[in-house]
């Protein structure tokens, strides 16, 4: 049976990507990183010129060369320097960020010193009546302390572009996958018969239960609040692998017959099947495409190992399958259906209660009961109207 419906997933996971491609390359275009990569390209460029030519001035100046040459150094650094700060000034308008304030500040103090060299260079050899040389060991010292200055200037600079360019590839890399999820959270939307609210409930219960379980001091290593944000993330693409259920049983009025059952519990491997083709295309080993797999394939496996699709038991369920099945379980149970009428918050809660170490984590339950109030309140302020 599952063989079937694999055409109709895959038409699902290509359109996917198509889709999540299409918002990519409209997303780099709204940073225009291509107005940002130029300008980092040629400040990277000039501060190692500059950097190059000082120590140029230096060697030159070691050889006693004539004071063209050390003009027409000082010249062009001066020159190049300019440019810089032009191109930093320019580079603030497409990164309005504190990161292009330092570089600015750097190139400023970059310029500084080629204009102080200068007036010194000036000083020293146009002083008539006074005997220059006098100077010169001083001058030996200046020229150290320029080059140190160029020297911590350089790096420092291009740290600051090594940052900026990592910090252009993260946020693409974050809006990117906000784009994937909001294209996954359509398609995962597009085919279920659970309302819109439905989704927002349980997202709510997953992040309150897993809050819960670490202020209990339960799994607290694997709770950390990066992993209770996924989480957070994941939990709407639970049902996602209803995409390859067909029509008659996803929208059925009433009981699905046994062989219909066992149709709609593929959702589980289905779900699986898109997110992990979205998760190698996506290189998401650790992020949230990855908690809505173990989700997505979990979240109907049962602590004593009476669930599906594997009949998984106890901590071989992943975590996040096993606090999604007590707020997806809550949730189906106070929910009005076609074939049934919802539960009171009290009922359900006793049947959670009832099943507490045979379907449910012993610890998750433990948190529901904590987080009680709390499902009540966001099942209230989300009820579906
Ligand atoms: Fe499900
Ligand atoms: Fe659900």
């Amino acid at each position: 049976m599952v063989e079937d419906r694999w055409p109709s997933c895959r038409y699902s996971v290509i359109g996917m990507r198509k889709n999540i491609s299409l918002s990519a390359s409209k997303l780099i275009q709204d940073i225009n990183f291509q107005k940002i990569l130029l300008p980092l390209r040629v400040i990277a460029g000039l501060s190692a010129l500059i950097f190059a030519f000082n120590f140029c001035y230096e060697v030159f100046v070691s050889y006693n060369p004539s004071s063209y040459q050390k003009w027409a150094i000082s010249l062009i650094t001066f020159v190049m320097s300019i440019w810089t700060l032009i191109e930093v000034r320019g580079l603030s308008r497409w990164l309005p960020i504190s990161l292009v304030d330092v570089l600015l500040y750097l190139v400023g103090v970059q310029l500084a010193l080629v204009i102080l060299r200068i007036v010194l260079a000036f000083f020293f050899e146009t002083s008539d009546g006074q005997d220059w040389r006098l100077f010169a060991h001083m001058e030996i010292g200046w020229r150290w302390i320029f080059l140190l200055a160029y020297s911590v200037i350089f790096i420092s600079v291009v740290d600051t572009i090594i940052r900026l360019f990592s910090l252009n590839e993260k946020n693409k890399a974050v809006a990117l996958e906000e784009q994937m999820l909001a294209s996954l959270n359509a398609l995962a939307k597009a085919r279920d018969n659970e309302t819109g609210n439905h989704i927002i409930r349980t997202q709510l219960y997953v992040k309150n239960l897993a809050l819960r379980l670490r202020k209990m001091g339960y799994y607290e290593g694997e709770l950390t609040d990066r992993i209770i944000d996924l989480l957070f993330k994941a939990a709407p693409l639970h049902d996602i692998g209803k995409v390859g259920i067909p029509d008659h049983i996803l929208l059925k009025p009433g009981r699905l017959n046994d062989e219909e059952w066992e149709i709609m519990k593929t959702h589980t491997t289905i779900g699986e099947a898109v997110l992990s083709s979205a998760e190698i295309e996506f290189k998401d080993e650790d992020g949230v495409i990855a908690k809505a797999l173990k989700i997505a394939g979990g979240h109907h496996e049962k602590w004593d190992g009476s669930g599906y699709p594997r009949g998984l038991s106890g901590a071989d369920i992943p975590l996040a399958a096993r606090i999604m099945s007590v707020a997806d379980i809550y949730d189906a149970l106070v929910s009005e259906r076609v074939y049934k009428k919802g539960w009171t918050h009290r009922e359900a809660i006793q049947e959670i209660i009832s099943h507490q170490g045979t379907y449910f984590d012993p610890r998750v339950v433990e948190a529901f009961i904590a987080e009680q109030d709390n499902f009540q309140e966001i099942a209230e302020q989300y009820k579906d109207v």
